[in-house]
Protein backbone atom coordinates (compact mmCIF):
# COMPACT_ATOMS: atom_id res chain seq x y z
CA UNK A 1 0.00 0.00 0.00
CA UNK A 2 1.04 3.47 -1.08
CA UNK A 3 0.73 5.51 2.33
CA UNK A 4 0.26 9.52 2.21
CA UNK A 5 3.54 9.94 3.32
CA UNK A 6 5.83 7.21 0.79
CA UNK A 7 8.35 9.38 -0.58
CA UNK A 8 8.28 6.62 -3.64
CA UNK A 9 4.73 8.50 -3.91
CA UNK A 10 6.43 11.47 -4.95
CA UNK A 11 8.77 13.17 -7.53
CA UNK A 12 11.42 14.42 -5.04
CA UNK A 13 14.30 14.52 -6.91
CA UNK A 14 13.10 16.73 -9.74
CA UNK A 15 10.55 19.15 -10.21
CA UNK A 16 7.95 18.82 -12.69
CA UNK A 17 6.15 21.95 -13.45
CA UNK A 18 3.75 21.38 -15.93
CA UNK A 19 1.74 24.65 -15.62
CA UNK A 20 2.30 27.43 -18.16
CA UNK A 21 3.46 30.94 -17.11
CA UNK A 22 1.55 34.17 -17.84
CA UNK A 23 3.52 37.51 -17.52
CA UNK A 24 1.64 40.25 -16.79
CA UNK A 25 3.11 43.86 -17.65
CA UNK A 26 1.35 46.37 -15.09
CA UNK A 27 0.08 45.93 -11.87
CA UNK A 28 -2.75 48.18 -12.02
CA UNK A 29 -6.45 47.78 -11.73
CA UNK A 30 -6.60 45.24 -15.16
CA UNK A 31 -3.10 43.33 -14.50
CA UNK A 32 -3.86 42.84 -10.84
CA UNK A 33 -7.56 41.73 -11.59
CA UNK A 34 -6.06 39.53 -14.15
CA UNK A 35 -3.76 37.70 -12.36
CA UNK A 36 -6.43 37.12 -10.03
CA UNK A 37 -8.40 35.27 -12.41
CA UNK A 38 -5.47 33.62 -13.62
CA UNK A 39 -4.73 32.46 -10.04
CA UNK A 40 -8.11 31.60 -8.70
CA UNK A 41 -9.14 28.94 -11.76
CA UNK A 42 -5.43 27.41 -10.80
CA UNK A 43 -4.47 28.10 -14.72
CA UNK A 44 -1.11 29.02 -14.95
CA UNK A 45 2.01 30.30 -13.00
CA UNK A 46 2.27 34.19 -13.05
CA UNK A 47 4.65 37.17 -13.13
CA UNK A 48 3.63 40.36 -12.60
CA UNK A 49 5.95 43.14 -13.54
CA UNK A 50 5.76 46.96 -13.07
CA UNK A 51 7.38 50.00 -12.37
CA UNK A 52 6.18 50.64 -9.10
CA UNK A 53 8.43 49.66 -6.34
CA UNK A 54 6.34 47.25 -4.08
CA UNK A 55 3.51 47.42 -5.44
CA UNK A 56 3.48 43.66 -7.87
CA UNK A 57 5.16 42.77 -5.15
CA UNK A 58 1.97 43.43 -2.58
CA UNK A 59 -0.44 42.18 -5.07
CA UNK A 60 0.95 38.82 -6.06
CA UNK A 61 1.66 38.20 -1.87
CA UNK A 62 -1.83 39.19 -1.49
CA UNK A 63 -3.15 36.86 -4.23
CA UNK A 64 -0.57 33.93 -2.65
CA UNK A 65 -1.88 34.65 0.68
CA UNK A 66 -5.94 33.44 -0.83
CA UNK A 67 -4.65 30.13 -3.00
CA UNK A 68 -5.23 28.59 -0.39
CA UNK A 69 -8.85 29.39 0.56
CA UNK A 70 -8.91 29.19 -3.60
CA UNK A 71 -7.77 25.47 -3.40
CA UNK A 72 -5.37 26.45 -6.14
CA UNK A 73 -1.39 25.56 -5.96
CA UNK A 74 0.92 28.02 -7.93
CA UNK A 75 3.55 29.94 -8.22
CA UNK A 76 3.08 33.90 -8.37
CA UNK A 77 6.11 36.71 -8.34
CA UNK A 78 5.96 40.40 -8.29
CA UNK A 79 8.40 42.24 -9.40
CA UNK A 80 9.91 45.44 -11.02
CA UNK A 81 12.59 44.03 -12.88
CA UNK A 82 12.07 42.14 -17.02
CA UNK A 83 14.04 39.26 -16.29
CA UNK A 84 11.93 36.88 -14.95
CA UNK A 85 9.77 37.06 -17.74
CA UNK A 86 12.43 35.16 -19.48
CA UNK A 87 10.49 32.18 -20.85
CA UNK A 88 6.68 33.10 -20.96
CA UNK A 89 4.62 31.32 -22.47
CA UNK A 90 2.33 34.10 -22.45
CA UNK A 91 2.80 37.64 -21.90
CA UNK A 92 -0.27 40.35 -20.92
CA UNK A 93 0.74 44.13 -21.68
CA UNK A 94 -1.79 46.42 -19.82
CA UNK A 95 1.14 48.77 -19.00
CA UNK A 96 0.46 52.49 -19.28
CA UNK A 97 -2.04 55.38 -18.47
CA UNK A 98 -5.45 55.20 -18.48
CA UNK A 99 -7.68 57.40 -19.74
CA UNK A 100 -9.62 60.17 -17.47
CA UNK A 101 -13.16 61.62 -17.79
CA UNK A 102 -13.57 63.46 -21.54
CA UNK A 103 -10.16 61.73 -22.73
CA UNK A 104 -10.91 59.00 -25.69
CA UNK A 105 -8.40 56.30 -25.86
CA UNK A 106 -6.58 57.81 -28.97
CA UNK A 107 -5.52 60.60 -26.75
CA UNK A 108 -3.35 58.21 -24.85
CA UNK A 109 -1.41 57.20 -27.92
CA UNK A 110 1.81 59.27 -27.58
CA UNK A 111 2.04 58.31 -23.33
CA UNK A 112 1.55 54.66 -24.06
CA UNK A 113 3.28 54.14 -27.60
CA UNK A 114 7.22 54.57 -25.55
CA UNK A 115 5.62 52.45 -22.70
CA UNK A 116 4.67 49.71 -25.64
CA UNK A 117 8.03 50.10 -27.25
CA UNK A 118 10.52 49.51 -24.30
CA UNK A 119 8.77 46.72 -23.40
CA UNK A 120 8.25 44.86 -26.36
CA UNK A 121 12.04 45.48 -27.45
CA UNK A 122 12.60 43.26 -24.31
CA UNK A 123 10.18 40.30 -25.29
CA UNK A 124 12.41 39.66 -27.73
CA UNK A 125 15.24 39.01 -25.88
CA UNK A 126 13.59 37.95 -23.07
CA UNK A 127 10.32 35.02 -24.35
CA UNK A 128 11.01 35.16 -28.10
CA UNK A 129 8.67 32.36 -28.35
CA UNK A 130 5.62 34.38 -26.04
CA UNK A 131 2.18 34.90 -27.22
CA UNK A 132 1.82 39.29 -26.65
CA UNK A 133 -1.94 40.07 -25.81
CA UNK A 134 -1.78 44.19 -25.80
CA UNK A 135 -4.77 45.51 -23.65
CA UNK A 136 -3.02 49.08 -23.19
CA UNK A 137 -4.76 51.75 -25.04
CA UNK A 138 -5.17 53.02 -27.96
CA UNK A 139 -5.10 48.76 -28.14
CA UNK A 140 -5.09 48.07 -32.06
CA UNK A 141 -2.23 50.90 -32.53
CA UNK A 142 -0.75 49.62 -29.70
CA UNK A 143 -0.90 45.79 -30.37
CA UNK A 144 0.78 47.01 -34.10
CA UNK A 145 3.54 48.84 -32.44
CA UNK A 146 4.31 46.11 -29.92
CA UNK A 147 4.50 43.34 -33.19
CA UNK A 148 6.57 46.34 -34.81
CA UNK A 149 8.74 46.71 -31.91
CA UNK A 150 9.40 43.23 -30.82
CA UNK A 151 9.43 41.74 -34.47
CA UNK A 152 7.41 38.63 -33.67
CA UNK A 153 5.69 36.56 -35.80
CA UNK A 154 2.05 37.99 -36.77
CA UNK A 155 0.01 35.22 -35.15
CA UNK A 156 2.15 35.64 -32.03
CA UNK A 157 1.04 39.09 -31.31
CA UNK A 158 -3.10 40.53 -30.79
CA UNK A 159 -5.10 42.92 -28.80
CA UNK A 160 -7.70 42.35 -26.26
CA UNK A 161 -10.83 44.78 -27.25
CA UNK A 162 -13.19 42.73 -29.45
CA UNK A 163 -14.40 40.30 -26.50
CA UNK A 164 -14.71 42.83 -24.06
CA UNK A 165 -16.99 45.37 -26.61
CA UNK A 166 -19.00 42.06 -27.59
CA UNK A 167 -19.12 41.23 -23.84
CA UNK A 168 -20.92 44.66 -23.43
CA UNK A 169 -22.97 43.96 -26.48
CA UNK A 170 -24.52 40.84 -24.38
CA UNK A 171 -24.90 42.49 -21.68
CA UNK A 172 -26.79 45.60 -22.82
CA UNK A 173 -29.10 42.92 -25.17
CA UNK A 174 -29.85 40.63 -22.32
CA UNK A 175 -30.46 44.12 -20.29
CA UNK A 176 -32.93 45.37 -23.25
CA UNK A 177 -34.89 41.50 -23.19
CA UNK A 178 -34.83 40.43 -19.39
CA UNK A 179 -32.82 37.26 -20.84
CA UNK A 180 -29.46 35.82 -19.32
CA UNK A 181 -26.35 37.00 -20.70
CA UNK A 182 -24.89 33.95 -20.79
CA UNK A 183 -27.54 33.19 -23.91
CA UNK A 184 -26.99 36.27 -25.93
CA UNK A 185 -23.69 35.89 -28.32
CA UNK A 186 -22.59 39.15 -30.00
CA UNK A 187 -19.92 40.27 -32.72
CA UNK A 188 -17.88 43.53 -32.60
CA UNK A 189 -15.37 44.19 -34.95
CA UNK A 190 -12.74 46.89 -36.07
CA UNK A 191 -10.61 48.97 -34.01
CA UNK A 192 -11.56 48.90 -30.29
CA UNK A 193 -12.27 53.06 -30.63
CA UNK A 194 -15.53 54.48 -30.76
CA UNK A 195 -15.65 54.21 -34.54
CA UNK A 196 -16.03 50.21 -33.17
CA UNK A 197 -18.96 47.97 -35.34
CA UNK A 198 -20.97 45.53 -33.29
CA UNK A 199 -22.83 43.57 -36.10
CA UNK A 200 -26.58 43.20 -35.18
CA UNK A 201 -26.75 40.44 -37.84
CA UNK A 202 -24.14 38.05 -35.95
CA UNK A 203 -25.59 39.01 -32.83
CA UNK A 204 -27.97 36.14 -31.36
CA UNK A 205 -30.11 35.34 -28.44
CA UNK A 206 -29.61 31.38 -28.62
CA UNK A 207 -29.34 31.21 -32.40
CA UNK A 208 -32.13 34.14 -33.12
CA UNK A 209 -30.85 36.92 -34.46
CA UNK A 210 -31.71 40.37 -32.52
CA UNK A 211 -32.83 42.08 -35.69
CA UNK A 212 -35.97 39.47 -35.11
CA UNK A 213 -36.39 40.79 -31.54
CA UNK A 214 -35.50 43.93 -31.28
CA UNK A 215 -36.91 47.08 -33.92
CA UNK A 216 -34.14 49.01 -35.23
CA UNK A 217 -34.44 51.99 -33.15
CA UNK A 218 -33.59 49.87 -29.70
CA UNK A 219 -31.29 48.15 -31.90
CA UNK A 220 -29.27 51.60 -32.99
CA UNK A 221 -29.10 52.85 -29.21
CA UNK A 222 -27.70 49.67 -28.06
CA UNK A 223 -25.25 50.02 -30.11
CA UNK A 224 -24.53 53.07 -29.30
CA UNK A 225 -23.91 52.24 -25.53
CA UNK A 226 -21.59 49.54 -26.67
CA UNK A 227 -19.53 51.74 -28.43
CA UNK A 228 -19.05 54.30 -25.34
CA UNK A 229 -19.39 51.64 -23.13
CA UNK A 230 -15.73 52.12 -21.84
CA UNK A 231 -16.25 56.11 -21.57
CA UNK A 232 -19.71 55.32 -19.29
CA UNK A 233 -17.29 53.63 -16.85
CA UNK A 234 -14.85 56.33 -17.36
CA UNK A 235 -17.11 59.24 -16.86
CA UNK A 236 -18.64 57.16 -13.49
CA UNK A 237 -15.23 56.11 -11.67
CA UNK A 238 -14.06 59.49 -12.31
CA UNK A 239 -10.52 58.69 -11.75
CA UNK A 240 -9.73 55.74 -14.14
CA UNK A 241 -11.21 53.27 -16.54
CA UNK A 242 -12.93 49.71 -16.36
CA UNK A 243 -10.96 46.68 -15.46
CA UNK A 244 -13.59 43.96 -14.22
CA UNK A 245 -14.59 43.24 -17.76
CA UNK A 246 -11.65 44.18 -19.35
CA UNK A 247 -9.45 41.52 -17.31
CA UNK A 248 -12.16 39.19 -17.45
CA UNK A 249 -12.45 39.69 -21.12
CA UNK A 250 -8.37 39.09 -21.32
CA UNK A 251 -8.59 36.17 -19.09
CA UNK A 252 -10.83 34.21 -21.85
CA UNK A 253 -7.83 34.71 -24.15
CA UNK A 254 -5.25 33.46 -22.08
CA UNK A 255 -7.76 30.33 -21.13
CA UNK A 256 -8.18 29.62 -24.77
CA UNK A 257 -4.40 29.96 -25.38
CA UNK A 258 -3.24 27.78 -22.52
CA UNK A 259 -5.72 25.19 -22.79
CA UNK A 260 -5.75 25.40 -26.57
CA UNK A 261 -9.18 25.62 -27.02
CA UNK A 262 -10.02 27.05 -30.72
CA UNK A 263 -12.10 29.22 -29.45
CA UNK A 264 -13.86 32.00 -31.65
CA UNK A 265 -12.93 35.52 -30.41
CA UNK A 266 -12.88 38.43 -31.53
CA UNK A 267 -9.53 39.64 -31.46
CA UNK A 268 -6.93 42.67 -33.13
CA UNK A 269 -5.19 40.92 -35.69
CA UNK A 270 -2.40 41.44 -38.49
CA UNK A 271 -4.77 41.70 -41.39
CA UNK A 272 -2.77 41.04 -44.96
CA UNK A 273 -5.40 41.66 -47.44
CA UNK A 274 -8.41 40.12 -45.17
CA UNK A 275 -11.55 42.17 -45.28
CA UNK A 276 -9.60 44.42 -47.47
CA UNK A 277 -6.95 45.81 -45.01
CA UNK A 278 -3.20 45.26 -45.63
CA UNK A 279 -0.52 45.69 -43.39
CA UNK A 280 -2.94 46.78 -40.12
CA UNK A 281 -4.11 45.12 -36.69
CA UNK A 282 -7.73 45.18 -36.72
CA UNK A 283 -10.46 43.52 -34.61
CA UNK A 284 -11.82 40.43 -36.35
CA UNK A 285 -13.29 37.08 -35.91
CA UNK A 286 -10.43 34.56 -35.32
CA UNK A 287 -9.57 30.72 -34.42
CA UNK A 288 -7.69 31.39 -31.07
CA UNK A 289 -5.53 28.46 -29.27
CA UNK A 290 -1.63 27.48 -28.08
CA UNK A 291 -0.22 28.71 -31.24
CA UNK A 292 -2.26 32.32 -31.14
CA UNK A 293 -4.02 33.49 -33.93
CA UNK A 294 -4.37 30.02 -35.62
CA UNK A 295 -6.65 31.50 -38.25
CA UNK A 296 -8.87 34.39 -39.39
CA UNK A 297 -12.49 33.99 -40.14
CA UNK A 298 -13.44 36.33 -43.23
CA UNK A 299 -16.90 37.14 -43.37
CA UNK A 300 -18.91 38.51 -45.87
CA UNK A 301 -19.95 41.84 -45.32
CA UNK A 302 -22.58 44.13 -46.56
CA UNK A 303 -22.61 47.27 -48.04
CA UNK A 304 -23.53 49.03 -44.82
CA UNK A 305 -21.49 47.13 -42.70
CA UNK A 306 -18.51 47.54 -44.60
CA UNK A 307 -18.85 50.72 -44.50
CA UNK A 308 -18.92 51.25 -41.14
CA UNK A 309 -15.82 48.95 -41.11
CA UNK A 310 -13.59 50.80 -43.35
CA UNK A 311 -14.53 54.03 -41.18
CA UNK A 312 -13.30 52.35 -37.73
CA UNK A 313 -10.12 51.03 -40.05
CA UNK A 314 -9.42 54.43 -40.78
CA UNK A 315 -8.92 55.92 -37.42
CA UNK A 316 -6.71 53.08 -36.59
CA UNK A 317 -4.54 53.76 -39.96
CA UNK A 318 -4.58 57.57 -39.15
CA UNK A 319 -3.59 56.90 -35.50
CA UNK A 320 -0.65 54.42 -36.90
CA UNK A 321 0.42 57.02 -39.33
CA UNK A 322 0.64 59.38 -36.49
CA UNK A 323 2.88 57.30 -34.52
CA UNK A 324 5.23 56.66 -37.40
CA UNK A 325 4.92 59.85 -38.95
CA UNK A 326 6.52 61.02 -35.34
CA UNK A 327 9.11 58.46 -34.81
C1 LIG B 1 -12.44 49.95 -22.02
O1 LIG B 1 -13.07 49.93 -23.07
C2 LIG B 1 -10.27 50.28 -20.92
O2 LIG B 1 -10.46 50.18 -23.27
C3 LIG B 1 -10.96 49.75 -22.08
O3 LIG B 1 -13.01 50.06 -20.93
Amino acid sequence: MVGLFDSSNHQNDKEVVLRKKVSIIGAGNVGATLAQLIAQSGLADIVLYDIMEGLPQGKALDILEATPLWGVSLQILGTNSLDPLKGSDIVVITAGAARKPGMSRDDLLEINASVIKNVSENLRELCPNAIIIVVTNPMDVMAQYCWESACFPAGKVMGMGGVLDSARFRTFVSLELGVSPEDVEALVLGGHGDQMVPMPRFTTVRGIPITELLDQERIASLIERTRSGGAEIVSLLKTGSAYYAPAASTFQMVKAIVLDEKRVLPAATYLDGQYGVEGYFVGVPVVLGGEGVERIIELELTDTEREFFSVSVNAVKTLVNKLRNKD
